[in-house]
């Protein structure tokens, strides 16, 4: 059998790991990317850096390469039609349509689409394109989550008693976003849940939907949760596919919402082809859904992907095929644990340019993984720019073992200029969010 040949859009941690996995798997890999990742770099035969949202561009690149199969790490080639326009060349694409698309970039059709299709997990939530009955429905609501309608990285979300003090400052808010075009210029206010947040990812080719171990990422800065939203800076996931805190019988109606939203797509004539990212709050009242993505998440796919069994280069031949019902999907029954090495003052005011040193044979004799996002790589390490440094991610028989393991790996990681939320995976932590559940009466007993 020939080689696949794979096109991966994107270049940071996330889709080093989705390479590595297709190149592991037999694939040729070429990437395009917008800066040069030096992990992908050294395992694809074709790199492109340039825009990862030219649909043209994505195109010509696809054709030269002679690609069969290509996917999408970012949302952000989805949204601009990258995919449809491969699509159309005749690749085969592993990700949604810009319109399948529109559940992660439209954050007010996803909870409409929802409703519409009586899709378990939803909540209280409107659109405004302007600021009438603002104010009235805020008051309504109480502690409310105020959410521009589009992509703005994870960063635009503010939360009532989080970053917002009170009913004025919400207001404000939703204001500020209406008027300045923030994240699209639309506003979308939900009540606030309170819980504990979780992610469950699956693959699904439109019909079947298999869901991968279940992760909970740290999107806030500074250790104890403080500091402002982030793209993520660690996640972890325990061993056989679960989480301390979550009881099977909640991670199945995860999973069921899930495949509902799929249905819906379907329903709407959308259907929904590669990763889906379903963001739940572990309530008092059970999984609700806080938001969806059209791809796997960064960091989760560095928990998901070391664990998967199963070929990657034949799991997204069978979701471009809608054969995903052929494929036994295995994972490893390891915990795991990823950290994210960020520059000191990220989410913030990140120290720029600072040199990261970095042994990576040493971090390979510990046994953890190393991923490099999009950085700038120099002799003996990195350069920091103002995102995420490094991944490292740890594996064991429980999260204490993974998280001993990614901490030793950490080691080799040097400079005074960098931050790492240690608190991650550990013990402590993971203590406090079984005690959380419990104080909101769900004792995940069986978990
Ligand atoms: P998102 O970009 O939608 O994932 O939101 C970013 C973060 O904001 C989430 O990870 C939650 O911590 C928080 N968040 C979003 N929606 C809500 C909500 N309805 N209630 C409470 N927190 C929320
Ligand atoms: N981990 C959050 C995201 O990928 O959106």
């Amino acid at each position: 059998m020939t080689e696949t040949s794979v096109l991966l859009i994107g270049g940071g941690a996330r889709e080093h790991a989705i390479g590595q996995a297709l190149v592991e798997s037999g694939a040729e890999l070429s990437v395009i990317m917008k800066n040069k990742n030096p992990g992908l770099a050294r395992l694809a035969t074709n790199v492109h850096v340039g825009s990862e949202k030219a649909p043209s561009l994505a195109v010509d690149k696809a054709n030269a390469w002679d690609i069969d199969i290509a996917i999408s790490g970012p949302e952000a080639p989805i949204a601009s039609g990258v995919t449809d326009a491969l699509a159309q060349a005749g690749i085969r694409v592993a990700s949604p349509t810009q319109k399948a698309g529109r559940i992660e970039t439209d954050k007010a059709w996803m909870r409409r689409v929802m409703k519409k299709h009586d899709v378990p997990g939803g909540i209280k939530s409107r659109h405004f394109t302007h600021a009438q009955g603002l104010r009235s429905y805020i008051e309504e609501l109480g502690d409310v989550a105020v959410k521009p309608i589009g992509l703005t990285g994870g960063k635009g979300v503010k939360v009532t008693g989080e970053h917002l003090d009170h009913t004025e400052d919400a207001l404000d808010y939703a204001t500020e976003i209406l008027t300045s075009g923030y994240g699209g210029g639309e506003v979308v206010i939900e009540e606030k849940l309170v819980g504990e947040e979780f992610t469950v990812q699956c693959f699904t080719d439109g019909d079947t939907v298999t869901p991968t171990p279940p992760i909970q990422d740290h999107k806030r800065a500074f250790e104890g949760d403080e500091g402002p939203n982030t793209g993520g800076m660690g996640s972890y996931s325990g061993p056989d596919a679960t989480l301390p805190f979550l009881t099977t019988e909640d991670h199945q109606e995860a999973i069921r919402i899930v495949e509902g939203l799929v249905n819906a797509l379907a329903k709407e004539g959308h259907r929904y082809v590669g990763p889906i990212y379903g963001q739940f709050m572990l309530t008092a009242d059970g999984p609700k859904v806080i938001e969806v993505n059209a791809r796997f998440g960064d960091p989760e796919a560095m928990n998901t992907i070391p664990l998967l069994e199963t070929s990657f280069t034949r799991i997204v031949d069978a979701l471009t095929r809608q054969r995903l019902h052929t494929v036994d999907m295995t994972f490893n029954t390891d915990a795991t644990v990823v950290k994210y090495v960020v520059p000191r003052g990220y989410g913030t005011n990140p120290s720029e340019n600072v040199t990261v040193h970095v042994n990576e044979d040493a971090i390979h004799d510990t046994g953890a993984r190393l991923y490099y996002p999009s950085c700038n790589p120099t002799e003996g390490g990195v350069t920091t720019t103002t995102s995420r440094t490094l991944a490292v991610v740890g594996t064991g028989d429980t999260i204490a073992d993974a998280n001993e393991q990614a901490e030793a790996a950490l080691e080799h990681i040097q400079s005074d200029e960098i931050y790492i939320r240690h608190d991650i995976g550990t013990d402590d932590l993971v203590t406090q969010r079984i005690a959380h559940m419990r104080a909101l009466g769900r004792d995940p007993t069986n978990a």
